[in-house]
């Protein structure tokens, strides 16, 4: 069973399930598995260690398409505390220019968590596109108003992205659902992938039903048998409830964790301004010290590092592998998508 959308028709893949980005933890094995499995695989931006994100980029590159010869795409967080944001975005487009099998493969660039104008007005960005890449540029909205600005600057595509989903989030608070009725209604034109809380075919049939051509997932992805995140973090989520997640502060503004030390003490601000306001007293230190509870997730330290995960988890029973997770999503979100069908006359 196939599902054609206009986003599958867009990045040339099989089914309508995108990897969510999910940096600062890597994701190339996972990328390998959900394009091989007729999704689109993602990798993230990843900065863990004290790496450099742009050579953890290349090499991540190179690597999926040593292992995979269908199609997959990247992340770059534009924030402005992401220092290394307008390197990547000059740097990787460059990049995948000068390698014929990449240019070719590569064709979703995700940015998120900042301007959706970095990349598009990236020289070496402009210059890919000229050069004949098919690469399509989506920027993830976590609000209306978001919206609006990734269709003002010209975007191929957007993420949209409701409060439900884990890691990061807009002040807003708002379900998925809802952002996806508002953003159809203003944007019915504008491709959208619907993202945050989906992990099911129940999830799929409802997104393409609303109007989205594709879903991605994260927290589902992470309980996959490929995915590189530790068997701790992967035990989490099943059996984990759909109310074992909180929203807290994060270094780039408001994200979603599972509950354990480090989150629970971590605090929450509620409004831009006063995000604005504790971001001018943020050093360096501090900020490397946050980064380290990254790195102890990666390394197994499941009560005191940040674990990212959405409400989704409360839906997910079981660590699959890739393809089986796809199969079955495909499979459910058939079955709804006829039933529902059905009840016209
Ligand atoms: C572990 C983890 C790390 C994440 N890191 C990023 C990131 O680097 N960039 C980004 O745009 N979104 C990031 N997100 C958000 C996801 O891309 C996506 O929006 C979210 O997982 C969707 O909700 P779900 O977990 O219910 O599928 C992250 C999410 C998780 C769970």
């Amino acid at each position: 069973m196939v599902i054609k959308t206009r986003i599958t028709e867009m990045l040339g893949i099989k089914q309508p399930i995108i990897a969510a980005p999910m940096g600062p933890f890597y994701t190339k094995e996972l990328a390998v598995a959900v394009s091989e499995a007729g999704g689109l695989g993602v990798l993230s931006h990843t900065n863990l260690f004290g790496k450099s994100s742009m050579e953890e980029m290349k090499k991540d590159m190179e690597y999926v398409i040593e292992h995979t010869d269908k199609p997959f795409g990247f992340n770059i967080r534009t924030a402005r505390l992401q220092l290394d944001a307008p390197g990547l975005c000059r740097g990787i487009p460059r990049f995948i220019m000068d390698n014929p099998k990449l240019k070719e493969q590569c064709v979703y660039a995700i940015t998120s968590a900042g301007s959706s104008k970095t990349l598009p007005h990236s020289k070496s960005y402009q210059k890919l596109k000229e050069s004949g890449s098919n690469i399509k540029h989506f920027h993830v909205a976590p609000a209306l108003w978001l919206a609006d600005k990734c269709v003002a600057s010209g975007v191929d595509g957007m993420v949209v992205t409701g409060g439900e989903g884990g890691g990061h989030q807009s002040y807003e608070k708002i379900s998925s659902l809802v952002l996806l009725q508002q953003v159809m209604r203003r944007h019915p034109d504008i491709p959208v992938v619907a993202c945050g809380g989906f992990a099911s075919g129940e999830g799929l049939a409802s997104a393409l039903a609303i109007g989205a051509g594709a879903i991605a997932m994260g927290s589902r992805f992470i309980a996959s048998k490929e995915s590189e995140f530790h068997e701790k973090y992967k035990n989490i989520v099943p059996p984990a409830k759909a109310s074992d997640t909180i929203w807290v502060t994060g270094v780039l503004g408001p994200i979603r964790l599972w509950q354990n030390n480090y989150s629970l003490h971590h605090g929450v601000v509620t409004s831009k301004d006063e995000k604005m306001a504790l971001e001018a007293q943020i050093t360096p230190q501090m900020a490397m010290e946050d980064q380290k509870h990254y790195e102890m997730t990666y390394d197994g330290d499941i009560e005191d590092g940040a674990v990212l995960l959405g409400q989704s988890i409360g839906v997910i029973d079981s660590i699959d592998t890739v393809q089986e997770i796809i199969n079955e999503i495909v499979r459910d979100a058939e079955k709804r998508l006829r039933e529902a069908n059905s009840y016209i006359i």
